[in-house]
């Protein structure tokens, strides 16, 4: 008899759990997590924009269903001179569906040049976050400040570098050198116990869709979703958007025998790249996602975009031998490195900023490279590039790197060389930190660097933060700054170190002062929240510790079961709101209303429609979402 009741209960939580599971697919396509803004759905992943032009930006959006439905979504959308919108200068309308994950991307035309400009999404009357962003000078222009990022891990730790940059506000747009994502299972690369961050999914991102779940995760970090909300982004991808150590036709973290084919994966990591990205697909390009493109400010700068990654990489050999140095090895491919020969030939900016991902300059250790992915392992095209410069006399050329969670500052150095002088550089090289991403921790390693590649100028291995380029007409200066923490979300930051490169100059020079602040009036910023639909109880600031599994089923009709994986909960209150943002139904829970870690609510009298939900437990609120449907 206990046997048959043991039995019986078993096969009823099983039941419960395949059902869960089921379910689980449908939620984890709706909404992806439960750490949502309520206040901004549909919209939670907020609103983003990028790749500025005189005349033109992309905007970008994500509309995140209520059901899963084939039915394509109709989102309207309009930008203004004024964060009220009143000053309505372009507006439209695009239709979004599966085939894009509900991305919007609108590249719209017809603006101002050096001009503010805000923008905002609805549908179904729901309004998004208003965004800003800012077109580029057409001709003249005095003064330009990037803030440069690389390498974000979200469960290495916080991303104090965005809430910082989003504080400075004093830059015209952030550039992203790449690892904007991370490609590994969940704990799979330096996860950090004192912030519990976890993306999903769970298992190492090789589908379409578990790229896509990656960049929701990251979309959905307050940080970065505020920073993507405030300024333009102009970015490029790293290895890790598709796998470490990628190249043309494979990555060091994939194997074809378990993963399938890498040019499966190649792809859908660029789709998703380029759905959850504001990037814009260049016309004419035989492929579709085509990452290398040039951005122009003006006069001053030109932003010669690179891909050394998954567009003609040859497969990383070491930094010795006859593969390595073989003339013919390649690590741009012929027609991107025949397209920057001509942009740098075409230029008329005054600097040409390479913006790539791997370090340019060689870097050695006992006299040997020791780094086979960075450019030290295609000597033959850094040669070619570095002749193409120096032969056509271009002047003013500068490389920004990512990629190695560390700081650097190198001179471009030609066999004639002279490190005292200067004389002999090719140009000039900035390295940023990483956002969060773990460096080298090894006391006295940057010294020892520097003592032994005499053209490296400054290095640190290990400290996180950003970097500002302050360009103008005389000289462009790079002024690193580290976070303090990564452990807690954190404001606490300090200026590292500068160094400049001079007009006409190919060598570094140093300062012990950051870039003055700019001139420029700099925009007022959007409003991050327009409309509240979930009333924000006082007090509530923090999300909880609760970690809500699953709701189900979803729709539902009599009643929804909410699955925690927390196995301690005592008592809490549930509190749903319909979409007029009215309290429709609340229940204060105590432990022996819990089953099995999961909580039954009775929600036969609540009218159809999509209800708002929280949990609160110790004064601390998560949120979840659901349709009533029933008949
Ligand atoms: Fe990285």
């Amino acid at each position: 008899m206990i046997t048959k009741l043991l039995n019986s209960k078993f096969k009823a939580r099983l039941f419960v759990f395949l059902f869960a599971t089921l379910c689980n697919n449908f939620i984890a396509q709706t909404l992806r997590t439960t750490n949502l803004e309520p206040c901004l759905a549909p919209f939670y992943h907020g609103v983003a924009s990028g790749d500025p032009m005189p005349n033109k930006v992309i905007i970008w959006t994500r509309v995140t269903p209520d059901t899963v439905s084939a039915n394509p979504i109709l989102v309207s959308w309009q930008m203004a001179t004024d964060t009220g919108m009143t000053n309505i200068v372009q507006n439209g309308s695009k239709i979004t569906d599966n085939n894009v994950d509900y991305t919007v991307k609108v590249d719209v035309t017809g603006l101002t040049a050096n001009t503010w400009y805000y923008y905002e999404f609805t549908v179904n009357g729901l309004k998004s976050p208003r965004g800003r962003t800012r077109t580029t000078p057409a001709s003249n222009a005095d003064s330009l400040r990037f803030a440069i990022v690389s390498c974000a891990n979200y469960e290495a730790g916080y991303f104090n570098a965005y809430k910082v940059m989003l504080n400075r506000a004093d830059f015209d747009a952030v550039i992203c050198l790449g690892d904007y994502i991370y490609e590994y299972a969940a704990g799979g690369y330096s996860p950090n116990p004192a912030v519990n961050r976890q993306w999903l999914p769970a298992n190492e991102i090789i589908s379409l869709s578990d790229y896509r779940q990656r960049y929701s995760t990251y979309h959905l970090d307050e940080d970065l979703r505020r920073l993507h909300q405030q300024f333009p982004f102009i970015t490029v991808w790293d290895d890790h958007e598709s796998a470490n150590d990628a190249w043309m036709n494979g990555a060091e973290n994939h194997t074809s025998a378990t993963e399938g084919p890498f040019a499966v994966r190649k792809s859908n990591a660029k789709q998703a790249y380029f759905e959850w990205l504001p990037i814009r697909q260049t016309a004419g390009a035989a492929d579709p996602y085509q990452l290398f493109r040039k951005l122009t400010y003006g006069n001053l700068v030109d932003l010669i975009m690179l891909d050394t990654r998954l567009h003609g990489r040859d497969v990383q050999s070491g930094t010795t031998g006859a593969v390595v140095n073989a003339s013919t090895r390649q690590l741009l491919g012929t027609d991107q490195f025949s397209w920057l020969g001509n942009r740098l030939d075409s230029s008329t900016t005054r600097w040409k900023i390479l913006t790539q991902q791997v370090m340019f300059a060689p870097l050695k250790v006992l006299g040997q490279a020791v780094n086979g992915d960075q450019w030290d392992g295609y000597p033959a095209e850094r040669t070619r590039v570095m002749n193409h410069i120096l032969n056509n006399n271009i002047s003013d050329v500068v490389v920004i790197t990512g990629d190695i969670h560390s700081s650097w500052a190198n001179d471009i150095p030609t066999a004639s060389y002279n490190s005292s002088t200067g004389s002999g550089s090719a140009g000039v090289e900035f390295v940023g930190p990483s956002v969060t991403s773990p460096g080298i921790s090894l006391p006295g390693g940057a010294s020892a660097i520097q003592l032994s590649n005499s053209h490296i100028k400054y290095a640190d291995l290990s400290q996180h933060g950003f970097y500002i380029l302050d360009v103008n007409n005389n000289r462009t200066q790079c002024d690193w700054f580290y976070v303090t923490t990564i452990d807690n979300s954190s404001l606490a930051y300090t200026h590292a170190k500068s160094m400049y490169v001079n007009h006409l100059e190919r060598f570094l020079r140093n300062t012990t002062s950051a870039s003055l602040p700019r001139q420029s009036v700099f925009g007022t910023l959007a409003p991050i929240c327009p409309r509240i639909i979930a009333p924000n109880p006082a007090g509530i600031a923090e999300y909880s510790d609760l970690k809500l599994l699953n709701v189900f089923p979803n729709p539902a009709e009599n009643q929804i079961i909410l699955s925690f994986l927390n196995n301690d909960i005592k008592n809490g209150t549930v509190t749903l709101y319909n979409s007029l943002g009215q309290k429709a139904y609340e229940l204060n829970f105590t432990g022996s209303d819990m089953y099995n870690s999961q909580l039954t609510l009775n929600i036969s009298e609540l009218n159809n429609g999509i209800y708002n939900g929280t949990v609160k437990r110790n004064g601390k609120l998560t949120f979840f979402k659901f349709v009533k449907n029933s008949n």
